[in-house]
């Protein structure tokens, strides 16, 4: 299942209903662990973020391996892909207001390489393309928490657009 929201009280019911005790959660957008805390105790954690606030506090909280980079970056998810090779649940919230096509982007590449049962993305963008867009009668849809147009081959290349469209990235 895929989960979208905006506001933030939706983004953590959307969680804390999909998420079983002893899943592998991968949660992109930590920040100081808000989120994190609602679940961290009886999963498996594995939290990213490019905050320097959420280093210190990410890095006390039991149960919950923090790593602190940027999601977009291939070698952040290489680095996550060497501890764990699947998810239970991937849970994205980069900013709720944050650029869709890059919140889209970091969903393709990281939902096709861990393949979750199910991911919660909150970003206002894409839940209002979702709201507003009508498709024609082809029925092109998922269960799970990835595409199934992705084909299976393994952890995606870099990509270059994430230089061509975010110039602000820092490498
Ligand atoms: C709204 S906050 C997340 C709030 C958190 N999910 C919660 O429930 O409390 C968004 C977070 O995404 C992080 N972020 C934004 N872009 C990122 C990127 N490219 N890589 C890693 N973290 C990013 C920011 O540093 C920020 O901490």
């Amino acid at each position: 299942m895929i989960k979208l929201s905006y506001d933030i009280k939706n983004y953590r019911k959307d969680l804390t209903d999909l998420i079983n005790p002893n899943d592998t959660v991968i949660e992109l957008g930590c920040h100081v662990g808000g989120t994190t805390k609602l679940f961290s105790k009886q999963c498996k954690v594995v939290a990213v973020d490019n905050s320097p606030e959420a280093v210190e506090i990410m890095n006390n909280l039991d149960d919950v391996l923090f790593i602190s980079g940027d999601v977009r970056l291939h070698d952040v998810l290489a680095e996550v892909f060497k501890i764990i090779q699947k998810c239970d649940v991937l849970a994205i919230d980069l900013g709720g207001g944050y650029h869709p096509d890059t919140v889209f982007k970091v969903f393709y590449i990281w939902s096709s390489t861990f393949k979750p049962k199910h991911t919660v993305i909150r970003n206002r963008g894409i839940l209002e393309f979702f709201n507003s867009a009508s498709g024609s009668d082809e029925d092109y849809q998922t269960a799970e928490g990835y595409l199934e147009s992705y084909h299976d081959s393994g952890i995606p290349p870099q990509i270059k657009e994430f230089d061509l469209w975010t110039p602000s990235l820092d490498k």
